[in-house]
């Protein structure tokens, strides 16, 4: 019946080409789906509901296995993940297309987290560039390689807010803020599926980890979360449900549960608000087992729970095979009806359709294509361009940096020389050997005037047991065989005979990402002992921190001179870094992630709410509601990061002092770049509701806008807001602005002061 597969094709040419969602294309794919359907058996159905890795999730595994094979071959397997390659998966493809009873293509996945081959900075990174175009751009890139090498659907964006360091996996996110996540969300989804979802080189996105992902207990990977409905949908939410409004394809439910109810079994999350609420139409992927899961978090065998899922509205389950070996006894037994199953597998096909897989199954499929679209010379060039607009500078006394190209440097620190970690976590199909280090960087981009000292003055970590976890994917922590002295006295003794001191610390890459939460996120003692002696020197010190997550860092702030938050900044990482200390790029980034003073002021985050007994300053209080031992404020506010140049804000303008509910406001403010170099500041618009009906937040991100000035020069920067800007969700979860005053502020970052009133009326 492969020769049914031909005839479905060869129907769909005649009939279909733009595959947008017109009303009639609409139709013509309902029509299609449902002729499919009306020839599918039941266990072809549940088939095509089942997601599977041949290597265990691992890029290496095997995709002809017998097993896998015979699946395939009886129909049982609607998608693949985890291998790539044209060859392979026309391969694959074929054995679904031409051996198969009906023939349907399969669909082929990747976790295309941060790029494909060419790697971009972690998620956090980019999202530190506030520069939405790039972002998309990376977006981009990334499918235009993926498809390249077979691969058409992307387990991305990653829109999980997070507000809590110790998780490892705020690492793959946009940061704390909604408005901003949402924008980046937005632009991924955009940047992955362009405009036509059938294009050769555009792929299926999928937003996730639906939802409050990264609000897991205690920072504790995959652990419970619970919060109340109004921080859900104010805060946590908006980000999935702006990729849903830019069109995303996809939505794969998380690990936790959500009101006690595990997210892949909870059918308020999955239907009521995802389809019902918020219009989705793609179709939802568990998690890795995630259905599976649910019997350890207590809620019944592997039958329960995939009835449990089904009728929750999750349609596609990776790994576990749950649905494809106990739907049909559960339809047996009268627990759920074969519509559950039709539903599921419509959404599905109709994503196949979408792609134009019945059209031709080996669109992406062409030989040529990797040597002529992967890792090119242009697509590396992008990722260092836009890796130097992701590092955030957080001090620079006395302008130690930018660096002149010329005199001794010391190059030191466990990151330094390590190819291993730069790319950052969770870039499965990246490759480290083609990383460039800090030290290749450095010797690429300071010129023959400048000498370079390099040592690794200590390991990332001395403890064999940490390093055994962290490498638990591949080599990242490397004990070295010198004993920790003998490294340090090395690093110190280049040091002193250099002018300045570079020093890469931080943390190796799968220190953060998925199963990687820390409990101190503080350097490890080694590093730390490290940064001690140099500072001893009394050279002037730089302080380059590459990390995954905010860290703990305000004595290695403290000592250094200059200190620059670099994240894992993908393949060209030690070229931009370069970039930046030598002043090609001057910085422009800004966190998107509050840096604690330390971990006991977890979670941290600029839009909280005021109590009822604010803290006046940030001096000690009795009675008010601070601590005993720290400051409320953090040591890096949301928002910040600073530039080799200097900018004012001045003459903040509201064009009216009343807005009505239908009615704009137009804020202008002048930004003046008032110091040595040209460069770029990210324009941040925060706003204050100051009475409202539940206790709204001290600021909320309204707007941002990237602006490039050259020295000496002033622009005037306008934003507009609406009442939607001051819209939040009530106890009944209806959404509207309350009337009354609201204060706006505009500025460098979270702290803005700069600030006018109005007054939303009726
Ligand atoms: C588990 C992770 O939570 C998810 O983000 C990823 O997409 C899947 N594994 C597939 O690799």
């Amino acid at each position: 019946m492969k020769r049914f597969g031909l005839i479905l094709i060869s129907i769909l040419i005649l009939t279909a080409c733009d595959q947008s969602t017109t009303k009639s294309e609409n139709s013509e794919m309902d029509a299609f789906v449902s002729d499919l359907m009306s020839k599918m058996t039941l266990q072809e159905k549940i088939g095509q509901l089942n997601l599977i890795t041949p290597g265990g999730g691992v890029p290496t595994g095997s995709v002809v296995s017998t097993d896998v094979e015979a699946k395939i071959k009886a129909g049982n397997v609607g998608g693949i993940f985890g291998i790539s390659g044209p060859e392979r998966l026309q391969l694959t493809q074929k054995m679904a297309v031409e051996e198969s009873r009906l023939g349907i293509p399969m669909i082929f996945g990747y976790d295309v987290i941060h790029g494909y081959k060419t790697i971009f900075p972690i998620p956090l990174g980019l999202s530190c560039s506030w520069d939405l175009k790039m972002i998309e751009k990376s977006a981009k890139i990334a499918a235009q390689e993926s498809t390249a090498d077979g691969v058409f659907w992307t387990f991305s964006p990653m829109v999980d807010i997070a507000r809590d360091p110790r998780w490892g996996r705020i690492s793959e996110g946009g940061g704390e803020d909604p408005y901003l996540g949402s924008k980046i969300g937005q632009a991924m989804v955009k940047g992955y599926q362009g405009d036509d979802l059938s294009a050769n080189n555009t792929m299926l996105a999928c937003v996730k980890h639906f939802a409050l992902y990264g609000a897991a207990e205690a920072g504790r990977d995959y652990n419970s979360v619970d919060m109340s409905h109004l921080r859900m949908f104010n805060d946590y939410f908006p980000p999935y449900k702006a990729a849903v409004e830019a069109g995303v394809g996809t939505v794969m439910s998380s690990f936790n549960d959500v009101d006690g109810v595990p997210s892949s079994g909870n059918k308020w999350l999955l239907t009521d608000v995802l389809r019902d609420k918020w219009g989705f139409k793609g179709f939802v992927v568990s998690d890795y087992t995630s259905i599976n899961e649910m019997s350890a978090h207590g809620l019944g065998d592997l039958q329960a729970v995939s009835e449990l899922a089904i009728k929750a509205g999750l349609d596609m389950d990776m790994v576990g095979e749950g649905f494809l070996t106990t739907l049909e006894k559960s339809l047996n037994e009268g627990k759920i009806v074969e519509e559950d199953i039709n539903v599921a597998c419509r959404r599905i096909l109709e994503a196949k359709y979408k792609l134009g897989l019945f059209d031709d199954p080996y669109r992406y499929f062409d030989d040529a294509r990797p040597e002529k679209d992967i890792l090119t010379e242009e697509n590396r060039e992008f990722a260092r361009d836009m890796a130097t607009r992701t590092m955030v500078l957080l001090k620079n006394e006395n302008h130690l940096l930018p660096l002149k190209k010329s005199g001794t440097i010391a190059l030191v620190g466990p990151l330094a020389d390590s190819r291993d970690n730069m790319l950052g976590t969770w870039a499965p199909t990246g490759e480290t050997r083609y990383a460039v280090t800090v030290l290749e960087g450095f010797q690429n981009v300071a010129g023959s005037d400048v000498k370079i000292l390099s040592a690794k003055g200590a390991n990332i970590s001395n403890d064999p047991e940490f390093a055994k976890h962290v490498n638990a994917l591949g080599p990242r922590i490397d004990i070295d065989e010198r004993s920790p002295e003998k490294m340090l006295q090395e690093a110190v003794s280049v040091s002193k005979k250099a002018d300045v001191i570079v020093v890469v610390v931080g943390e190796a890459s799968e220190m953060t990402g998925e199963s990687a939460s820390r409990s101190d996120i503080s350097l490890p003692d080694s590093q730390k002992k490290l940064l001690q002696e140099l500072a001893k020197t009394g050279k002037p010190l730089v302080v380059v921190n590459m990390s995954g997550r905010p860290m703990t860092i305000a004595n290695e702030v403290d000592m250094a001179d200059a200190f620059l938050q670099v994240w894992h900044s993908g393949v060209e990482a030690g070229n931009a870094l370069a970039d930046v200390i030598f002043g090609n790029y001057n910085p422009s980034a800004k966190l998107t992630a509050t840096f604690p003073r330390n971990v006991g002021q977890i979670p941290i985050y600029y839009s909280i709410r005021s109590t009822g007994r604010p803290q006046g300053g940030d001096t000690f209080q009795k009675f008010r509601s601070n601590y005993l031992d720290v400051q409320n404020t953090p040591l890096f506010p949301f928002g910040y990061g600073l530039s080799y140049t200097s900018f004012e804000f001045k003459n903040l303008t509201l064009d009216k002092s009343e807005m009505t509910k239908d009615g704009q406001i137009k804020v202008s403010v002048d930004l003046s770049n008032t110091g040595n170099y040209d460069g770029e500041e990210v324009v941040q618009l925060y706003i204050h509701d100051k009475v409202a009906s539940i206790t709204p937040p001290v600021r909320l991100l309204k707007g941002f806008q990237k602006i490039m000035l050259k020295k000496g020069e002033t622009q005037k920067v306008e934003f507009t807001l609406s009442a939607q800007d001051l819209a939040f969700y009530h106890p009944d979860l209806s959404f509207y602005a309350e009337p009354g005053e609201f204060t706006v502020f505009v500025g460098g970052d979270s702290n803005a002061s700069l600030s006018a009133d109005f007054t939303l009326v009726n």
